[in-house]
């Protein structure tokens, strides 16, 4: 590819091009790919006007990038390799012919079904290949996809259902993960009796595990009845370079979670740059994401980014520690993985048991090591560094958001320099600034801030599903004219950047976003529940851990407890449940009525000093009390 980084030199270069001349640049990259027809502009639009465009005018398919493009070339190379939850069940691949072939079948099938061009097809599924087919079948056709990550709830599921009003869902009987499984269909099952979920029409079932489960008549369709007898011809839709290609649903500060839209071509250019120049994968090489599909990570860099680029991706279905914590390592050997992207939450769980597990292992195909969804702390990266890659292998701690699309800053493999907790560099087409308390950019050179982009990149969100006012609202509201991340970073006399977390009421839990006040709400839900304030605190293996603190009428009936987290897996998700609940008699709240988190979130850190003002407290004496049993 004339546009892949290979030296410091090229990344000058490009950077320089990509800051004078986008249009020129970007065009030059989007030349690459299959078009039905050319854009008539690159860029247009403006992040003050919040109606930016990539590539507008031109018409495409994204699966004709991500799998026809490479029949000629690399028809029977592995794109898709599958190692299932169970070590003793064989892996299966897909080659570049066979995933093309099964993804035409599907979107022929979901076609048979009604889905038609812009229809929202909701996939709550575990991490089988199906999934995988399912998100680019849904392309094929030009339906929007909506991934909902398998350990919501089923009010999370309808929530989320209802909010983009989808025609169909796609699950499976029930998921393996560990040694747990999942009853999805039955999840599912109670989602579809909410009213919300009415806008469903039918169920396509992929049997994973043989479950025993109730297929509603008229509703619901097995997957092996009618995949058979479905065409393997598909003709790709033709879409519009700004059509919706996919929505996911995100936590923001406040509020239920946010429908994240990312439309077709600027997402795809996005998607394929990034993975290329940042993870530097070679031909022959096994790349293995350990995400899942149910996030971004997963869609960018599992699905999208590396079939694009004509990669192997790797998918898996189970954890890290099932059956026992060698098992990262124990695949790395067996399909000799090259680039491993994971999260610091698992390679801290991983630290935890010893480097003698990872040492047992033969890791020599190890070539490039990923970081990605919350900050890698200092021990984390060196023991990532040297235990799993024996120092040959280089870190690419890249840093982005499910709005962002992609990596927007990150070492690119084997050519940035690399220092530890620094995610480096800002890739080409992105400006990151700092902003001081004031709103202006600290000036360029050492300095800290909230993390802003200057300039629109083409994988930037276009909007919340149906809620442009809080679109505009939530990024471009804090600094006008420029995307607000919500996350603070520091930037050091190498300009290199390192982020620090979020700034707003969003918690990162073993790498996954949770907004303080879905939980609130969860929590306050429960009928002897007052009020209830989350917060977060410093968790050795999750990063951040969730801190409860209720006000009930139950106050020193500590039953209420396993009640309030029955109450959240209810309400969200166990991934939502919190580590510490404290009951306490009231909140600092100010006279006009604001809980005063930055006390409740030193408390929670055993910081009982320097509290700040507390003289507009409604009653200050209540710190005292909190205090007093914290835990
Ligand atoms: O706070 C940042 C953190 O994860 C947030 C985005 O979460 P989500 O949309 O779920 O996407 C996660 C996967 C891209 C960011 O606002 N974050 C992500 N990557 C990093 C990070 N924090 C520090 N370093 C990173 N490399």
């Amino acid at each position: 590819m004339s546009w892949k980084i290979q030296s410091m030199e090229d990344y000058a270069v490009a950077y320089q091009k990509s800051k004078k001349n986008p249009n020129d640049f970007w065009a030059d990259i989007a030349k690459t790919f299959t078009w039905k027809r050319e854009w008539d502009s690159v860029l247009s639009g403006s992040i003050e006007n919040t109606d930016v465009k990539w590539f507008d005018g031109a018409e495409l398919n994204i699966t004709e990038n991500c799998l026809d493009r490479h029949l000629k070339e690399r028809g029977d190379k592995v794109a898709l390799l599958f190692e299932a939850n169970d070590p003793n069940e064989a892996a299966r691949t897909y080659t570049y012919k066979e995933l093309h072939e099964t993804v035409c079948k599907t979107a022929n099938m979901i076609k048979d079904l009604g889905i038609k061009k812009g229809d929202r097809v909701c996939l709550y599924m575990s991490m089988v290949p199906e999934l995988l087919i399912s998100v680019l079948a849904c392309a094929r056709i030009g339906a929007v996809h909506s991934v909902v990550f398998g350990g919501f709830s089923a009010e999370a599921l309808a929530g989320r259902i209802e909010d983009c009003e989808c025609k169909l869902l796609i699950t499976n009987d029930a998921g393996f993960r560990g040694a747990k499984t999942i009853p999805l269909k039955n999840i599912s099952d109670e989602a579809l009796e909410k009213p919300g979920s009415k806008c469903i029409e039918k169920v396509l079932v992929h049997k994973r595990v043989g479950e025993n489960v109730s297929m509603k008549e008229g509703r619901d369709i097995w997957w092996h009845d009618v995949y058979d007898a479905a065409s393997s011809d598909c003709v790709a839709e033709v879409m519009q370079a700004e059509d919706p290609l996919f929505i996911l649903y995100t936590s923001g500060s406040t509020g239920k979670p946010k429908g994240i839209l990312h439309s077709t071509a600027g997402y795809m250019v996005w998607a394929a740059y990034t993975f290329a120049n940042v993870f530097q994968v070679e031909e022959n090489d096994t790349y293995w994401c350990t995400a899942d599909i149910g996030w971004i990570t997963g869609h960018t860099y599992i699905t999208y980014g590396p079939l694009l680029n004509g990669a192997t991706t790797t998918m898996f279905e189970g954890v890290p520690t099932y059956p026992d914590a060698g098992r990262f390592w124990e695949i790395v050997e067996k399909h000799s993985i090259s680039h491993l992207y994971t999260a610091p939450t698992a390679i801290r769980a991983l630290m935890a048991h010893g480097k003698e597990i990872v040492e047992s292992k033969n890791l020599k195909s190890l070539k490039v090591l990923g970081s990605v969804g919350e900050p890698i702390n200092e021990e984390a990266w060196n023991w990532y560094n040297e235990v799993v890659g024996k120092k040959n292998c280089p870190i690419v701690d890249s840093w982005w958001q499910t709005e962002t699309g992609g990596i927007l800053i990150s070492p690119l493999a084997g050519i940035t320099e690399t220092k530890p907790c620094y995610a480096t560099l800002p890739l080409p087409g992105v400006f990151p600034v700092l902003m001081d308390t004031e709103g202006n950019e600290v000036p360029f050179g050492k300095g800290e801030g909230n993390l802003c982009i200057k300039t629109p990149w083409p994988g930037m969100t276009r909007g919340i599903w149906g809620d442009m006012d809080r679109f505009k609202q939530t990024y471009f509201s804090a600094y006008p004219g420029y995307y607000f991340t919500g996350d603070g970073c520091k930037r050091d006399e190498d300009s290199f950047y390192r982020i620090t977390g979020r700034v707003d009421d969003v918690l990162n839990v073993s790498g996954h976003r949770i907004g303080t006040a879905e939980v609130e709400d969860a929590i306050g839900q429960h009928r002897d529940v007052i009020e209830a304030a989350i917060v977060g605190f410093d968790h050795d293996i999750k990063g951040q851990g969730i801190y409860a603190y209720v006000i009930t009428n139950r106050l020193g009936d500590e039953s209420i407890k396993a009640e309030i987290l029955a109450a959240v897996t209810k309400h969200i998700g166990a991934i939502a449940k919190p580590d510490k609940i404290q009951l306490v008699p009231g909140l600092p709240k100010t006279r006009s009525g604001k809980i005063m988190r930055r006390i409740l979130r030193k408390i929670a850190a055993h910081e009982f000093s320097n509290f700040g003002d507390t003289s507009t407290l409604l009653d200050p004496s209540i710190v005292d009390k909190i205090k007093e049993g914290v835990l």
